[in-house]
């Protein structure tokens, strides 16, 4: 059977399947410890490829390109490459950020959106701040608690947190300076995407599409938290106008591109969740806008209009938020293809004249070279599997899309889906080299139109049936699946728009990129390999086994003439959580910030093992019962726990928990919520206490067969 027909592959809609000391510093070991350093402004910034021994923002400089011209470090000595120092963090959840490194200072943001400084050089905690995001908040975010980073300015560091705040330290104590709440906090808006900063404002997005929010970008002051500007993505209520810096373009514009009446009911999505951008060189500030909420455009707009500025590059006046162009990369947009990734700038010879341009490889699966002026799509190829489109029309700037592609009379069997071919792991630009660094996968999905779309709050809201999905149930069945997922790093060249090498790996969820004057690459996997590749020809030069998955990107930076090459550690993310676990149980490993230097000989501490599996009660329920369990299972708890119970250890394999030996315990937490401080809700309000029980029943059979299988087999079996 063809692998794109088969009913084993529906398994593979795994975007997710659904889905201390009070304000202040919480350890204040040595304020002191933290320099008096130069001040971090616009201008600083902006010439920050003069200053290679810091990485001041996000993406390295304001281009964002990731790209570090510190060459200590090279292709001919990488592999002496060793571990300066280790710093373990506090949970097992995941980590996104990408550090940042200010005269001698490390600053990391981890999930649950806490700040950590570091001495740069020893690891040395120097101060710690926790916003205390309550915990409840966790299941209103897609996919995982985490934060991808922070942004320095004026002696100040700025964090956006979970349940949708923005705050300033002060950068030398960690103590809050202000704090504002950036969204409706009855709305299930998140913040994980790291604030940017130029021209006195701090910049911030927020996420949430799924659960049904519209999305916009604000900018604050940077000294006051004052709110500035904000900019909508996608329209409100008919008629009422927002007084805000995009009412006009809307007017003009983009409210006659949604139809029907759902849109605005429901959302209508175009969440900023990740990248911000500032081009000092055009004074213009560039966001990418999400997906439409809920995802699927018959449902949300009567499947009509482009419905701007879903999944777009926008284009905004940094000092009024005003619009200047856009650029929309998947017009009436259906499934989940955010053009959120990151923005890269670049100068580029587009037919023998230097452009500056815009590089964006958005998770729709086309490479787009855009002109940073206009907007215009100067050129745009797949660089990975798409089967939605065959190609770009650069007249229009519109995609070619495939016939049935919108899954309105049929399911449409999406080869990359709703993952993304590239998702927000960080890609870097090497300008000597003129290649793109990817980390590009492919992760099928299955698009079913939802027939019985109902909206429901706080839960995902996609339009897109994913229930009846089930995980193959032989060996054969899972490799096979487990097959079909695969990811790469792609090196690309962005003016002849094709590959010029790859590494493939045998997962897809690997980390983000940095790209170095060494000649090297560096990238963590999804299977925990902290790597460095030759940049001209993808050769591996150096291998260090991590303790667990990298996702965010790695950074160079120098101490006293000492170069570090550093990365954040902890499996997490949409993925992870929901994916089962292949390869059996999982330990929940604690993030780490990693940083390594040539002949760099420390060591980790030891790594978690899995302890013995608490033997499972027996099970006294009916089938009946059980596959209820399965159902309510697959609907409340997989988005967190593992499809099918196989938890990839970021969350705990229910498996092998304790509480599965008594009913009130296992109430106590289901249903009534005894660890919501940890991010474990309570369920009363979505089911009974039977439902509660019947997962109980359908965990432990679910246990009883692992115990089973784990058995060594006789020949009486
Ligand atoms: C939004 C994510 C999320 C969802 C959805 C979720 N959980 Fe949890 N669950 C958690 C977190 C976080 C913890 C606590 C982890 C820790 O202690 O570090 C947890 C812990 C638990 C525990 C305690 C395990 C132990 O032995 O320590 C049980 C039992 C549990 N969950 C059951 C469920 C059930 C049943 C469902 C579905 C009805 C569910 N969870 C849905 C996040 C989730």
């Amino acid at each position: 059977m063809n692998l794109y027909q088969s009913k084993t592959f529906q398994v593979l809609c795994l975007k997710r399947v659904q889905l201390i000391s009070c304000c202040l510093a919480l350890l204040l070991v040595n304020s002191a410890a933290v320099p008096a350093a130069r001040v971090v402004d616009t201008a600083r910034i902006a010439a920050a490829e003069s200053e290679p021994g810091n990485w001041l923002t996000h993406g390295g400089t304001y281009n964002e390109q990731r790209y570090s011209r510190l060459q200590q470090v090279n292709n001919g000595n990488v592999n002496q490459l060793g571990l300066a120092w280790s710093f373990e963090l506090d949970t097992s959840r995941g980590q996104e950020g990408t550090p940042l490194v200010v005269d001698g200072v490390m600053y990391v943001t981890t999930a649950w959106s806490k700040v950590v400084a570091l001495d740069a050089g020893t690891g040395r905690r120097l101060w710690a701040y926790d916003p205390k995001v309550p915990g409840a908040t966790g299941i209103r975010a897609c996919c995982d608690v985490v934060n991808r980073g922070a942004a320095f300015y004026a002696g100040k560091v700025y964090v956006g947190t979970l349940d949708g705040r923005l705050i300033a330290l002060n950068a030398r104590t960690g103590h809050k300076v202000w704090s504002v709440m950036t969204v409706d906090p009855t709305k299930p808006y998140t913040i994980t995407g790291a604030p940017r900063a130029a021209k006195g404002k701090i910049y911030i997005g927020n996420g949430g599409a799924e659960y049904g929010v519209r999305g916009y970008v604000s900018a604050y002051d940077a000294e006051t938290g004052a709110l500035s500007w904000r900019f909508y993505t996608v329209p409100g209520q008919p008629g009422v106008l927002d007084g805000a810096a995009s009412d006009e373009i809307f007017a003009n514009l983009a409210n006659p591109t949604w139809h029907g009446n759902t849109y605005w009911q429901y959302g209508g999505g175009g969440t900023v969740w990740d990248s911000i951008v500032y081009d000092p060189e055009l004074d213009q500030l560039y966001i990418g806008t999400g997906n439409g909420s809920p995802w699927n455009h018959k449902i949300r707009s009567a499947g009509e209009g482009d419905n701007l500025f879903l999944a777009s590059i926008v284009a905004l006046n940094p000092d009024t938020g005003k619009y200047l162009w856009h650029y929309q990369e998947t017009p009436g947009e259906s499934w989940d293809f955010s053009a959120t990734q990151q923005i890269t700038l670049a100068k580029l010879p587009v037919d023998g004249v230097d452009k500056q341009v815009i590089l964006h490889a958005p998770k729709n699966g086309f490479f787009y070279v855009i002109d940073r002026h206009t907007g215009r799509p100067l050129s745009a190829e797949k660089f990975s599997d798409v089967n939605w489109a065959t190609k770009i029309d650069l007249t229009t700037g519109r995609p070619v899309e495939a016939p049935n592609a919108r899954f309105v009379t049929q399911a449409f069997f999406s080869s990359s889906g709703a993952s993304g071919a590239h998702n927000w792991f960080p890609m870097a630009y090497d300008p000597e080299a003129r290649l793109v660094f990817i980390p590009a996968q492919r992760i099928p999905f299955l698009y079913v139109n939802d027939e019985k779309f109902v909206f429901r709050p706080e839960q995902w809201n996609l339009g897109v049936d994913m229930m009846g999905t089930r995980l193959p149930t032989t060996p054969e069945g899972r490799a096979a699946m487990r097959n079909a997922l695969e990811g790469w790093l792609l090196a690309w060249d962005p003016v002849a728009q094709r590959e010029v090498w790859r590494v493939p790996y045998d997962r897809p969820w690997n980390g983000g990129v940095l790209a170095t004057a060494g000649k090297l690459v560096f990238q963590g996997t999804a299977t925990a390999k902290f790597r460095a590749y030759d940049s001209s020809n993808g050769t591996l030069r150096w291998e260090y086994a991590a303790p667990s998955a990298m996702l965010g990107g790695a950074i160079a930076y120098s101490i006293k003439g000492q170069e570090y090459i550093a990365i954040m550690a902890g499996n997490g993310g949409g993925l992870p959580l929901t994916l089962p676990a292949f390869d059996g149980p999982q330990p929940r490993t604690f993030g780490q910030v990693l940083a390594f230097k040539l002949g760099g000989t420390a060591k980790l501490p030891p790594a978690p093992t899995i302890g013995p599996t608490p033997a499972p009660p027996n099970s006294t329920w009916s089938e009946a019962v059980i596959e209820r369990g399965r159902a309510n299972y697959a609907a409340h708890c997989a988005s967190c726990h593992g499809m099918e119970t196989l938890s990839a250890g970021v969350l705990p394999d229910l498996r092998r928990s304790a509480l599965l030996s008594s009913d009130r315990a296992w109430r106590a937490v289901v249903l009534e919520g005894a660890l919501t401080t940890r991010g474990m809700v309570g369920f009363s309000s979505r089911m009974d206490a039977d439902n509660v029980e019947s997962i109980r029943a359908y965990v432990v059979t679910e246990a009883l067969r692992a115990q089973n299988l784990a058995k060594p087999t006789t020949p009486a079996d």
